[in-house]
């Protein structure tokens, strides 16, 4: 008897095939649309047509005198219950169905519930709603102006249009620094709105069971338990009697995060009318209301000596979190993890202010593939750092070298207080430039410009912080950070895993399951993995933020060793020998003086239920809480080279090379699909993405003819390559890999486009770079924005 062979059993570093996809690809996936309950009803929500508008009165006798009707919810209705208005994860309060006001455009007015989903749709028409149009404001200038109308007229002590001032970092020692540099780089840029857009849009299918006073929802959520805390503490219903299911979810993004008001509306009127009521969210519905992430503005400054190192660095951000604050993130810092910016560059000094303003858009600020504003704080950093490369008129890959957090400097405290663990950052940069063929580009892009053609090189380097909690920093409205696994090993040898994660295509039911082998020898395929039941999962604050693998595949990798132990003490008793004498291998216990002699973990789970030792409790299960220790901190590079059409100001992906250090890989198919995935959303962001507002408020891209997504044919090839630096802190030395190239990848391409236009005057041209965008800096050797409501092209 040997230990079992790991790549056999689907142990840590397989790439084995994703389990769910044999229900996924098959069209067997169980997404919220799929459920049907007896009984059950259908909701509309009636949306505001106008970004800013008093309510006069709203008319809904037609509404119920349609046939099929069953109830119709208004704000007034909502507020005889107390539910007009709702707490958001950001302290702030958000309007279920408007009662005085309109503040955006597609804004929930009112529900109608009807037998099924047309006749609610049309009765959701015959409501008469007499609105007094107020003036929109469409942008923080706007919002700021001088005898601006004042948005949040119903907040108490609500002066004015500013929700926080907010600054962190050492605002003299910059000052300093800036006072002794040679050079000052600057640049101002805009962040644009975008929005996860995933396959599937929200919904929720209410169930209130007045026989048993339990309410159950089937909700499209990516924290369950969060949203069960949430429903117990608003509607001031029992915990223990509400049952959140969060069935296959058609992707998150982050989208899947907050609650919004239809969850909220199809609760009550589940309640009210004690049948089961569905709200499925339409597509305009979803990229209107729901979702919005960025939509930030920067004013970045870099101080430099002569020789290239990097004194200080200041950071102004203005964010446009539309009518309602209600970012979605743990942190008590206002702007997210914005300060994780420059965490990978050795910098003595920085500082940064943000301003936070309401205005007539739907709420932003939902973490699209992003831990809580890092998105931005690495586009910032890295189109910063190009620029201040370009002013000092050095190599931009060298200059990043010379500023770069050497291996040997962890733990590194960032400029702005975060604690860095680990990391090969110049190894990382120096794969990618090997792989590219920097210098050559460089020749190639020289000779190309000698024939007028434009050719340009972008690098984006970064490390950002995955896996919230710690518990001693995060929480969400009070719930610490952490996550948790629970692991029953049968009689059998089979085992059945829970987590507090809630996957929305990750592949955590294929990988978890690796985690569980690698710690304990059970091959993988006889590992069952559940997640996103609050009956019967344990106690976890969900997936978002990569933070996943950091957390609960902690928690997994922690719950198997608990049951390591628990089955080394069986093993002891089978082998009639001490624990002492007890040696581990995989998937088996063997007597440290006679190696053939061992019992493999299966013995042990049929012991653990029919021999156990006197005075053990029976059974082999267990839960593990984990609290980490810190964030994980990955690093990535990503280089594109691009060439642009002078005449058109079309610009083609030439090459694009992705180098990430996610750490030890669980997984390197599933880590490599989650790089492409990210990718391809980065390339979209950056060369096609557009949602923004005209004058009035109305919101351009509300459809996928608008608002594009990109397909096979026009996302661009790409090279991947790894470098592996375990986390120190992780019981397996992982790092977040989900958001990693949708975070670090916009910049990469911005920066190529503006490195092959250098020597023009432009300095920046906002997401998304489109052609007439390059065109028209070209034309004007002019930077161009495309802040809203300055431009709707
Ligand atoms: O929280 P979320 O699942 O979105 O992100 P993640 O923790 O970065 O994991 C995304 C997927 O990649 C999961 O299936 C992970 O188990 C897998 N992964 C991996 O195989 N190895 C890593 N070092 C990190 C993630």
């Amino acid at each position: 008897m040997t230990a079992v062979d790991e790549i056999k059993i689907g142990g840590l570093g397989v790439s084995r095939r994703r389990v769910e996809d044999n229900r996924f690809i098959r069209g067997k996936g169980n997404y919220i649309d799929d459920v049907v309950l007896p009984g059950m009803l259908h909701m509309e929500i009636l949306r505001s047509p106008l970004a800013h508008a008093r309510i006069r009165s709203i008319d809904t006798s037609k509404a119920w005198a349609m046939p099929g009707v069953r109830l119709v919810l208004t704000g007034e209705t909502m507020a005889a219950r107390n539910l007009a208005w709702m707490p958001t994860l950001s302290y702030d309060t958000q309007a279920v169905l408007a009662t005085d006001k309109v503040r955006f455009q597609g804004q929930e007015v009112a529900c109608v519930i009807a037998d099924d989903p047309y006749i609610a749709k049309d009765a959701c028409e015959a409501i008469m709603v007499d609105y007094e149009p107020l003036p929109p404001i469409v942008n923080p200038t706007q919002s700021l102006a001088e005898g601006a109308p004042l948005i949040r007229d119903d907040k108490e002590n609500q002066p004015d249009n500013v929700i926080y001032d907010w600054e962190v970092g050492d605002k003299d020692g910059t000052d300093r620094a800036f006072a002794e540099a040679d050079i000052v780089s600057k640049i101002d840029l805009h962040y644009p709105r975008s929005h996860p857009s995933p396959i599937e849009c929200c919904g929720s299918i209410a169930d209130f069971n007045r026989a048993t006073s339990k309410l159950t929802v089937y909700m499209t959520t990516q924290a369950p338990h969060i949203i069960r805390a949430a429903v117990a503490m608003v509607a001031e219903l029992p915990e223990q009697m509400i049952r959140i299911i969060s069935p296959d979810i058609g992707g998150g993004f982050g989208n899947k995060v907050p609650v919004y008001p239809g969850y909220v509306a199809s609760i009550l009127a589940s309640i009210l009318l004690e049948r089961p009521v569905k709200w499925i969210e339409d597509r305009t519905g979803n990229l209107i209301s729901t979702g919005f992430a960025r939509d930030i503005y920067l004013h970045g400054e870099v101080a430099m000596r002569k020789d290239g190192r990097i004194l200080g660095v200041r950071m102004q951000t203005m964010a446009d979190h539309g009518a309602f604050f209600s970012d979605a993130q743990p942190s008590k810092f206002k702007i997210g993890l914005m300060h994780s910016a420059f965490a990978c560059y050795d910098i003595p000094n920085a500082h940064l202010l943000a301003r936070g303003v309401y205005t007539n858009k739907a709420p932003g600020g939902v973490a699209y593939r992003c831990s809580f504003r890092v998105t931005e704080a690495m586009f910032f950093q890295e189109r910063m750092i190009q620029a201040a490369a370009d002013d000092l008129g050095m190599d931009q890959a060298e200059f990043r070298r010379i500023n770069f957090v050497r291996d040997d400097d962890f733990p590194h405290r960032t400029p702005y207080g975060f604690l860095t663990d680990s990391g090969q950052y110049a190894k990382c940069l120096d794969v990618g430039l090997e792989a590219i063929g920097y210098r050559d580009f460089l020749k190639q892009k020289e000779e190309a410009a000698k024939r007028g053609r434009l050719l340009g090189i972008g690098i984006s380097t970064m490390t950002e912080p995955l896996g919230a909690g710690n518990s001693r920093e995060y929480d969400i409205l009070g719930i610490k950070m952490f996550d948790s696994a629970e692991l029953k090993v049968h009689i059998t040898g089979k085992a059945l895993l829970r987590t507090g994660a809630r996957g929305q295509g990750q592949g955590h039911e294929t990988t978890w399951a690796q985690i569980v082998a690698h710690e304990l020898g059970i091959p993988a395929e006889d590992i069952t993995v559940e997640e996103g039941d609050t009956d019967t999962a344990p106690f976890g604050m969900g997936t978002y933020a990569s933070r996943s693998t950091p957390v609960a595949g902690a928690a997994v990798a922690m719950v198997s060793r608990k049951i390591r132990a628990k089955a080394r003490k069986i093993a002891a008793h089978l082998l009639e020998i001490s624990e002492e004498d007890v040696e581990w291998e995989l998937g088996r216990f063997y007597v440290r003086s006679q190696p053939d002699r061992g019992v493999t973990i299966q013995e042990c789970a049929v012991a653990a239920y029919s021999n156990m030792p006197d005075g053990m409790e029976p059974g082999l299960d267990n839960t593990a809480y984990y609290d980490p220790p810190n964030l994980t901190w990955p690093f990535a590079c990503y280089i594109v080279t691009v060439e642009v059409d002078p005449e058109t100001g079309v610009w083609d992906v030439l090459r694009l090379v992705a180098v990430d250090d996610c750490g030890v890989r669980i997984n390197p198919m599933i880590v490599e699909g989650q790089i492409m995935g990210g990718l391809t959303e980065a390339y979209a962001m950056a060369s096609m993405q557009f949602i923004t507002f005209d004058a009035e408020g109305n919101c351009i891209g509300s459809n996928f003819t608008d608002y594009l997504l990109p397909t096979a044919w026009e996302t661009p090839g790409f090279e991947l390559h790894e470098v592996v630096t375990p986390c120190p802190h992780h019981p397996i030395g992982a790092k977040g890999i989900g958001e990693c190239a949708a975070v670090g990848g916009p910049a990469a391409f911005v920066n190529a486009v503006i490195d092959a236009l250098k020597g023009t005057g432009v300095r920046n041209i906002d997401m998304p770079v489109f052609p007439d965008r390059v065109y028209e800096a070209l034309q004007t050797g002019k930077d161009v924005s495309g802040a809203p409501p300055v431009r709707t092209d």
